[in-house]
């Protein structure tokens, strides 16, 4: 095995004790006692993450910077407090009750934040949904919720199959214009008419906060149910591992659609108190500096994929700014080469911290926590009071450099609590008794570094989404011309990942390039414009196993050129 290379410690925190002390020390049962159930037994989320510090001299300090090619705005934490209590107030009104499913399907802007918190504070379930979706994957996730309430646009409406979806009563429409019918509001209206007190929910610690789909390798989409107490995880990673400290300026750069753009993009920084920052709109690498740039960002939250987009936009484009004030820089959601590692130290002069968790984990689990030298491309260390192991199918540990399943002990604060009406898929994570198996392969370092391999299952990450093939393969043979699909993930170096499908056509159909762009509108149209295959063969046949599902590893090797493996359930 080579000698792993090392980058060492340059950015200290004052909140932190070393790792290893922490790791002798630490018990989640103290982090309980910065909130309110530690006296009270009851426990809002929302409270905790805005009011608590409304009620103190924090008051006025700014909550939320948000910005977007068209607007610019600032809310101090008593401003957040007062408009999800109207937002609270809206809901109350229109009926929702404790335990609904309000869902938001929206652009990132202040009204989306509002309406978060406001959803938490009245005790309903949350579910966030990414504004690239289209009808399809709305419907999927809103009638497997059955979502009472739905906050959206007038634009995003248009993909909201509201007659086939019967428990959806209320839509809020956020910029509403013109006549609106029964049972939909326009929500600056009744924003202007409700009132900034509300009496909050108050919450059990194990009452459901949130849901958030993810993709499988079967199957649709899996709502995974996050409870209350998941602040606890979401409060003290922020503060070790994130190093938030009160006169941060933090930005995470993760849409609500996707959990971190909730659990460390609402969650970690209003728990820990900090000023958070909001940026609405498309990616360009100009304006992303310039937001790190103007809102003078001290701790930056991102993604692989952004980071070699901004790699391939070059160094210079990050030396015209000023961003000497970035003390911390972390990422999460796919593999972070080295490569990445070793240009962030060129480009920013820090190093960029990797951290390992799932939207299953609710939080951080494994991370380059900040008192720990980097060894490039590993995913670090256990967070403090968190067991990791690699464990075989029988659930025995194994040796370091032995690859196998990435396990974690049960429990932990955010570990997910159910997967909406889907008790089986939640057992299978749990099968081997005391370990939430993850469905990573990895292996482990003599010095306890995690080093991520792969999936087990054949879920694709695509610029940081998860994607099921089976879900892009579904809405590919929905296509007239599609008689067979299979989807695999293509590495590339942008992306980490790129979808490609392999397909064979109906009859009377021609192989042509314009059917290409056609199929491709289809799935981009029907699912998600992340989902769409950006590379399509066409193939008389596909290899598939005797009980006739198709074999994406055979597809896989026949990509990548390696060996295809044992084929003894081919079908001929
Ligand atoms: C992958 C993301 C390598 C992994 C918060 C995991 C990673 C899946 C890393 C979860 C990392 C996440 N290195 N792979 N640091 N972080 N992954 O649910 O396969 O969207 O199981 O949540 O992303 O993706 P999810």
């Amino acid at each position: 095995m080579k000698q792993a290379e090392i980058i060492g410690v340059k950015t200290s925190g004052n909140n932190l004790h070393g790792y290893e002390e922490a790791v002798e020390s630490f018990d989640w049962k103290e982090a309980e006692k910065a909130f309110s159930w530690y006296e009270t037994g009851k426990v809002n989320a929302a409270y905790e993450a805005i009011d608590r510090h409304a009620e103190t001299e924090r008051r006025d300090q700014v909550a939320l910077y948000y910005s977007d090619p068209d607007r610019k705005e600032e809310y101090t934490f008593r401003e957040m407090r007062d408009q999800s209590n109207r937002f609270g107030n809206v809901l109350k009104k229109i009926g929702v009750k404790k335990g609904d499913r309000v869902f938001i399907f929206m652009p990132r802007t202040p009204e989306l934040y509002f309406s978060f918190l406001g959803i938490l504070k009245v005790g309903a379930i949350v579910g966030p949904l990414f504004e690239a979706f289209m009808e399809g994957a709305v419907r999927d996730r809103l009638e497997d919720s059955e979502a009472v309430a739905l906050v959206t646009t007038p634009q995003l409406l248009e993909r909201v199959p509201v007659d086939e979806l019967p428990a959806l009563k209320h839509i809020i429409l956020v910029g509403a214009t013109g006549e609106l019918t029964d049972g939909t509001y326009d929500f600056e209206k009744e924003m202007e008419a409700a009132s900034p007190n509300l009496e909050i929910e108050w919450m059990d610690r194990e009452d459901p906060m949130i849901i958030h789909y993810t993709s499988g390798s079967t199957g649709k989409p899996k709502g995974v149910l996050h409870v209350h107490n998941a602040m606890i995880q979401h409060y003290q990673t922020g503060r070790w591992v994130l190093d938030l400290q009160e006169e941060d300026i933090y930005w995470c750069t993760a849409d609500p659609g996707w959990v971190t753009g909730t659990s460390y993009g609402i969650f970690a920084p209003w728990l820990n108190g900090v000023t958070n920052v909001i940026r609405g709109g498309r990616f360009s690498p100009d304006d992303w500096y310039q937001t790190l740039q103007d809102n003078r960002v001290t701790i930056w939250y991102s993604a692989p994929t952004a980071f070699r987009m901004l790699m391939g936009a070059g160094a210079d484009v990050a030396k015209k700014y000023d961003l000497s004030h970035v003390r911390h820089i972390l990422s999460v959601g796919e593999p972070l080469n080295p490569e990445v590692v070793r240009w962030g130290l060129e480009a920013f002069n820090r190093r960029i911290h990797d951290n390992w968790w799932m939207t299953e984990t609710g939080g951080i689990l494994i991370s380059n926590y900040p008192q720990m030298p980097i060894k490039p491309g590993s995913m670090g260390r256990p967070f403090p009071g968190i067991k990791a192991a690699i464990i075989d199918d029988e659930g025995n540990e194994l040796p370091p450099y032995r690859m196998g399943n990435l396990a974690i002990r049960t429990p932990w604060p955010s570990m997910m609590r159910a997967i909406w009406k889907n008790e089986a898929k939640y057992n299978e994570y749990f099968r081997i008794p005391g370990w939430y198996v993850s469905g990573d392969s990895a292996y482990m370092d003599e010095e306890g570094y995690f080093w991520f391999q792969g999936r087990i299952d054949d879920v694709i990450n695509t610029s940081g989404e998860r994607v099921g093939p089976f879900e892009v393969e579904s809405k590919l043979v929905e296509h007239p011309a599609v008689a067979e699909a299979g989807v695999i993930g293509k590495p590339d170096p942008v992306r980490g990942e790129i979808i490609k499908a392999f397909i064979s056509l109906r009859q009377g159909y021609e192989v042509s390039d314009a059917l290409k762009e056609e199929i491709r509108a289809f799935v981009k149209e029907g699912l998600a414009a992340h989902a769409a295959p950006r590379e399509i063969d066409f193939k008389d046949k596909l290899p598939k196993t005797r009980s006739g599902k198709i074999m994406r590893r055979v597809l896989k090797a026949w990509e990548l050129d390696l060996p295809t493996g044992d084929l003894s359930t081919m079908e001929d």
